[in-house]
């Protein structure tokens, strides 16, 4: 039996939306345990939330600096292995980027950086440390995502003509319409987010999805942002024409006001012979669309599915598959990739999903501020 992976966590403390999704995921399928983190910029919050969730506290650190000082004074089989960055958007870079060049393996959340630069230097670091790095764009690890990215390869939707990928969310209502609350949220300040708050949190979500499933690639964008208000410096609704080539094309729509929706990721992909319609908030149902057939439904677990898909299920058909599963499939695989066990390409998002997002996010920006222009993404 393996041993348990050492895992390290920075951000993700008990004040943050994402934290609880990465611990819980990580522990679903056995393979990691957390031996060390700064789960907060504030120590005496740092220790007692690892004291709440009973992380022992001699490897709780003030600060990432001191983590990766004290991590590399430890003996190689006692080390943190692998780190999940959890913090907001501007502290992916500097954070992954030593952790690399220390020698550890990096899961990242998404958006993996603030700019197209950076993720390239990050890149060049992946490249020379010749460790793991995963992003965690959560949805890829849901069973039927991974179904369709398989039937799509195996040419089940014979050659694609369009694709409809939306990501609405309403929650950012309640901020927006008042000056003060728009100006104390991490996500509409640029210094924190990046160049976009909504394509930059959902939309590059819904633009992963859109390659993840197709194995296509985007080759040129045209979007038009909303900010609503003048001195709002950050997208909250974004429309993007997507051109995967002369023939393939399709939308991207995403938003933050979207009054009423929750977390509405969803997306439709229609082939030469058929045609799949997928949507996050109800993620074990896969519909499969025909011309000349009635509508099937795909569902997690059953024989019919694909190894990739299958990989991702635990339990027999009817037991819903959720958004922790979906999470744990990619930690799954990234427990595979360290151990040095076979996996699929599939098994979890990469580097390059994270260079391609952010050259995406950059492009939407550009596309807009152009005046709605087309903009070709690096290939
Ligand atoms: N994959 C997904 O579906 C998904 C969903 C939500 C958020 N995210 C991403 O996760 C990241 C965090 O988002 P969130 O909503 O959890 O943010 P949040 O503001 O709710 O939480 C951020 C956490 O980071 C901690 N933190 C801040 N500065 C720190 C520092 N210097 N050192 C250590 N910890 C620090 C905060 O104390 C907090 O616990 C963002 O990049 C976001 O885009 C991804």
């Amino acid at each position: 039996m393996p041993k348990k992976i050492r895992l390290g966590i920075l951000g993700g403390g008990g004040d943050s939306l994402i934290g609880v999704l990465h611990r819980v995921a990580s522990h679903i399928n056995d393979n990691y345990q957390i031996v060390g983190a700064v789960f907060n910029p504030d120590f005496e919050q740092n220790m007692a939330f690892a004291k709440e969730i009973d992380v022992p506290t001699d490897r709780i650190y003030k600060d990432f600096d001191t983590m990766i000082e004290e991590e590399m004074k430890l003996p190689e089989d006692e080390r943190i292995q692998v780190c999940s960055v959890l913090t907001p958007n501007f502290l992916h870079f500097p954070m992954a980027l030593k952790l690399l060049e220390n020698g550890f393996h990096v899961i990242c959340e998404k958006p993996m950086t603030t700019s197209l630069e950076e993720a390239k230097k990050l890149q060049a670091a992946h490249e020379k440390a010749g460790t793991v790095f995963a992003l965690t764009h959560t949805y890829t690890g849901y069973p039927m995502v991974r179904q369709m990215r398989e039937m799509i390869k195996n040419g089940e939707l014979g050659r694609i003509h369009k694709v409809d990928a939306v990501y609405y969310q309403g929650w950012i209502n309640e901020i927006i319409h008042d000056q003060e609350k728009r100006s104390s949220v991490w996500r509409l300040d640029p210094k924190k987010a990046g160049i976009s708050s909504c394509i930059g949190d959902i939309g590059v979500h819904a633009f992963n999805m859109v390659e993840y499933t197709t194995g296509l690639k985007i080759k040129s964008i045209l979007s038009d942002f909303n900010y609503l208000y003048e001195d709002n410096q950050m997208d909250v609704d974004g429309t993007v024409l997507i051109r995967m080539s002369d023939h393939v094309k399709g939308v991207i729509r995403s938003s933050q006001v979207a009054t009423g929706e929750e977390n509405g990721l969803g997306i439709a992909i229609y082939g030469e012979k058929g045609a799949f319609r997928w949507e996050q908030e109800n993620p074990n149902y896969l519909y499969v669309l025909s011309d000349t057939k009635p509508t099937q439904v795909y569902k997690p677990g059953h024989a019919y599915n694909s190894e990739l898909s299958l990989g991702g299920t635990k339990l027999p058909p009817g037991h819903p598959e959720g958004i922790f599963d979906s999470m744990a499939n990619i930690y799954l695989g990234v427990a595979k990739a360290i151990r040095g066990e076979q996996y699929d390409s599939g098994e979890y998002p990469t580097m390059t999903d994270g260079v391609r997002g952010m050259n995406f996010i950059e492009a939407t920006v550009e596309s807009n501020k152009n005046g709605n222009t087309w903009v070709e993404l690096e290939d």
